[in-house]
């Protein structure tokens, strides 16, 4: 497994523009619980060294669905409200009007408005303006872990959440905003793990792109005992 960033790449910077935005927009992220950084802390150094989590398996899918993420047959059922893993990636300001091409992204955070400085900071190569607007763009495109091969389902087992990384004693940098994989129901063994890319009323992701999503469901496709893909 090539992709193996822990958590998302950001900068100091960033990060201080990403918690004046929240203030600003009056948005405020539960702070991780004490489970979900303890969690953090032990599957971090794992994705680092193997990519994967023993438990879960990537596979190429038919019907050019990619590659996707499968619990082992032989593991444990994954309980409602386990992490999984962040969605790393890199972070990154981008113009809200610009399309958006990669697969691998999407926008925790839109409609910022940049001052001067920011601005010069950010988006050095273009002309100011005060009324444009950015986004804030994760992008696993190039650099990320195995939640970029989780695929898209209506039904899904696993659900995103944004959440605070506190000060803590596990180690791990705070964030004012950081992308969670959480189970969203039992995820059973041999099942696929499924995440809603876009919400109905939203259609950010498809909706763009003009695609009809193929149907997936956890059991559309399973893991066997020897590892290969059932229909
Ligand atoms: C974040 S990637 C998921 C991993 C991808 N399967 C891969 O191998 O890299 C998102 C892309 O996977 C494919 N994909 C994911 N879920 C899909 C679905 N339900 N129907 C069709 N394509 C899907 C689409 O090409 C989509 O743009």
């Amino acid at each position: 497994m090539k992709y193996k960033l822990p958590r998302q790449l950001t900068t100091p910077q960033l990060n201080n523009l990403i918690s004046t935005q929240l203030k600003k927009q009056n948005i405020t992220l539960p702070t991780a619980s004490k489970k979900t950084l303890q969690t953090l802390a032990d599957i971090l150094p794992r994705i680092l060294q193997n990519g994967l989590p023993h438990s879960l398996i990537l596979r190429k899918l038919p019907h050019s669905l990619g590659h996707g993420i499968f619990l082992h047959p032989q593991a444990k059922p994954i309980p409602r409200g386990t992490l999984i893993a962040p969605y790393a990636g890199t972070l990154s300001l981008e113009a809200q009007n610009d399309p958006e091409d990669s697969d691998y992204a999407f926008a925790p955070l839109a409609d910022i408005r940049l001052a001067h400085p920011d601005h010069t900071l950010f988006d050095p190569k273009r002309r100011f303006h005060p009324r444009r607007l950015y986004i804030l763009n994760l992008d696993a495109q190039h650099n990320g872990n195995f939640t970029r091969f989780i695929n898209h389902s209506d039904t899904p087992n696993v659900t995103i959440r944004y959440e605070r990384i506190p000060q803590n004693p596990y180690g791990l940098a705070p964030a004012p905003l950081e992308v969670l994989y959480f189970a969203k129901k039992t995820i059973h063994p041999g099942h696929q793990l499924l995440v809603s890319y876009e919400d109905p009323e939203d259609q950010t992701y498809w909706g763009v792109m003009g695609i009809k999503p193929y149907p997936l469901k956890p059991t559309t496709f399973k893991l066997s005992p020897s590892l290969r893909i059932v229909s």
